[in-house]
């Protein structure tokens, strides 16, 4: 019975080296394969509408944003305060997706509520599905919690935005 209890014992230890890597390798890879089945890209047009806005859209997250936006073939809007910049950034737009409509707007924040009213009417005939405001001062309108549970009053700039 000892005997039996041994050598039950030494096949199971003996599958366990042998088999034990083997079988975390195609765990891995199962995993890897499923991963890559189910991976389904958003089609961003069709969830959220043809259009961008990116601020702050010429440097930095702005301009990753943008990149990325394009390639996924949203038509953009760009905002920052250069022109050339803003020409630059949508020549590089075009160059990532030739199929889509790239507009720019050179607008200051520092201006205040009058560059949101030039968004504001800049926009006024096309349907924005994505906003992407990479400038901190709306950011923090945004995160403000006073906007969160909605005591900005029509003067705020997301109000003005949209
Ligand atoms: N980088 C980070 O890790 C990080 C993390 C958290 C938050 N943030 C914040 O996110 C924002 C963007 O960061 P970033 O690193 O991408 O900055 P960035 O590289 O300096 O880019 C800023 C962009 O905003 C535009 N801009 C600056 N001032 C403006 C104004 N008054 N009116 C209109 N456009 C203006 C700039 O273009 P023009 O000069 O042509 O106007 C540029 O396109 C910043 O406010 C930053 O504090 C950054």
């Amino acid at each position: 019975m000892l005997t039996i209890a041994f050598w039950l014992l030494v096949t199971l230890i003996y599958f366990w080296i042998v088999f034990g890597p083997v079988m975390k390798f195609l765990h891995i890879l199962w995993e890897i394969i499923m991963q890559i089945y189910n991976q389904k890209t958003i089609d961003l047009r069709t969830k959220f509408g043809e259009w961008a806005v990116v601020t702050g859209s010429t440097d930095g997250i702005g301009k990753a944003y943008a990149k990325e936006l394009a390639a996924r073939n949203m038509n953009l809007i760009l905002i920052s305060r250069n022109l050339e910049k803003l020409n630059r950034t949508k020549d590089e737009m075009l160059l990532i997706n030739s199929k889509i409509q790239v507009r720019i707007l050179a607008v200051d924040f520092a201006e205040g509520k009058d560059a949101f009213t030039k968004i504001h009417s800049f926009l006024q005939d096309i349907s924005v599905g994505i906003l992407d405001l990479w400038i901190m001062d709306i950011i923090g309108t945004l995160l403000n919690p006073e906007f969160k549970h909605n005591k900005l009053g029509d003067d705020s700039a997301f109000n003005l935005f949209l």
